[in-house]
């Protein structure tokens, strides 16, 4: 909870009348008031001492009122003081010395001044402090905003780079490996099938395959595809993913959850790009996954900083990422799997960010397994694709 949504909480309570039955209300001054009252009035008038402690007592439950619940805990702690004090001046007034009575009425008189200053005061100072903690979580979002358009832009300068490195060292390496792959053809055809050296060419032709696949996803990572923009109903894509990549899934013991609660969630968008991010993740979520387990997904919608992004959540129960490890995952190449590009989270971030969004990861809900959340703007203005 925010500390401004404390100060609602807080300032709900004073509005009401709840407040003065309320157990905060009864610890810090009914009940003491009361415990005061009765040991004053069982006191025998000629321990005078005792009296005086006890009239003096008095000021602690208004001063915990004050600053418990502001002008209204003071104001209403001295009045009851006065109420149940008054009994016992009258008395002293009539039977006892006059004088001394009347320093009890101007202490009464002092109850309630002290309640409405004291009380005036904390309920000031309650207001500064609300209204500080409202700037302070102001602060710290503006604060999160801008580090993460800085982290954007840091990786939008290094993925420039790497792009441009990329598309150069695949390039080159294409045009060989079309030679390569048409000579392996040409001798494929040459060995018979019954040939016990057939089984090297079907090994040479998977890994020149494999090659190629790879090389693919860089030159993809290269130079970013073009964006086809279009009403995407959030609902319908994540069903999509479910359907392409869940019998994949099942097959490794993964159960992919979603059900589309919502009423239409729909965003501006490339569908088959955005599919990529989300299948990206599924994969991902599947490989931390080795010993089987089970995939939510689910879309929802938020507020960062004064906008409205739609949110698409892919959470897992798999080994996790280490809080250090978090911020490198969307570096490109940065991969911890035998055989990972490293290029799926980089890819899909940069497809995320070309429409205005962003990404995030945290922890699992019980602390097991990964969340990532892909948010995108609500409204189409924010794309950088448009
Ligand atoms: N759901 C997840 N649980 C745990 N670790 C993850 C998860 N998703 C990503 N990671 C970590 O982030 C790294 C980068 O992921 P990314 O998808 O970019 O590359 P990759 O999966 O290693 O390779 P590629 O996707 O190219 O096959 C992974 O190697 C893994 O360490
Ligand atoms: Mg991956």
């Amino acid at each position: 909870m925010t500390p401004s949504s404390g100060g609602t909480d807080r300032g709900q309570e004073q509005g009401s009348w709840r407040w003065i039955i309320s157990l905060r209300a009864c610890l810090t001054m009914w009940i003491p008031i009361a415990l005061i009252s009765v040991c004053h009035y069982a006191t025998m008038s000629s321990h005078t001492w005792l009296h005086d402690v006890y009239r003096r007592l008095y000021y602690i439950p208004i001063i915990l009122g004050a600053f418990s619940y502001g002008l209204k805990g003071g104001l209403s702690a001295s009045l009851i003081i006065s109420l149940v004090y008054a009994p016992h001046a009258f008395t002293h007034y009539f039977v006892h010395d006059p004088a001394a009575s009347i320093e009890k009425f101007l202490e009464m008189a002092l109850y309630n001044i002290i309640g409405i200053i004291t009380g005036y005061m904390a309920q000031k100072e309650r207001k500064a402090r609300f209204y500080q903690e409202a700037i302070s979580a102001r602060l710290a979002s503006t604060i999160e905003e801008k580090k993460l358009l800085q982290d954007q832009l840091i990786r939008a300068g290094k993925l420039k780079a790497l792009g441009e490195l990329t598309a150069g060292i695949a390039h080159e390496i294409k045009n060989p490996l079309a030679s390569i792959q048409g000579a392996a053809e040409a001798i494929a055809d040459e060995i018979p099938e019954s040939s016990p050296r057939r089984k090297l060419v079907e090994i040479q032709r998977k890994e020149i395959k494999r090659l190629g696949e790879t090389l693919e996803r860089f030159l993809a990572f290269a130079r970013p595809n073009k964006f086809f923009l279009s009403e995407v109903d959030l609902c319908d894509l994540v069903e999509n993913v479910v359907h392409l990549v869940g019998p994949q899934a099942a097959k490794k013991s993964v159960e992919l959850i979603f059900q589309c609660f919502q009423t239409p969630i729909s965003v501006q968008g490339d569908r088959d790009q955005l599919i990529q991010v989300l299948v990206n993740l599924v994969i991902n979520a599947t490989e931390a996954m080795p010993d089987g387990g089970k995939v939510h997904m689910a879309i929802g919608s938020y507020n960062v900083g004064g906008k409205t992004f739609r949110v698409i959540e892919v959470c897992d129960e798999g080994q996790g990422i280490a809080k250090e490890e978090r911020e490198r995952i969307f570096d490109p190449f940065h991969s911890t799997k035998e055989g990972g590009t490293g290029l799926g989270l980089s890819i899909s971030a940069k497809i995320v960010e070309a429409h205005g969004g962003f990404m995030k990861v945290r922890e699992g809900t019980d602390g097991q397994g990964a969340c990532f959340s892909v948010y995108l703007p609500a409204d189409a203005e924010s794309h950088s694709v448009l």
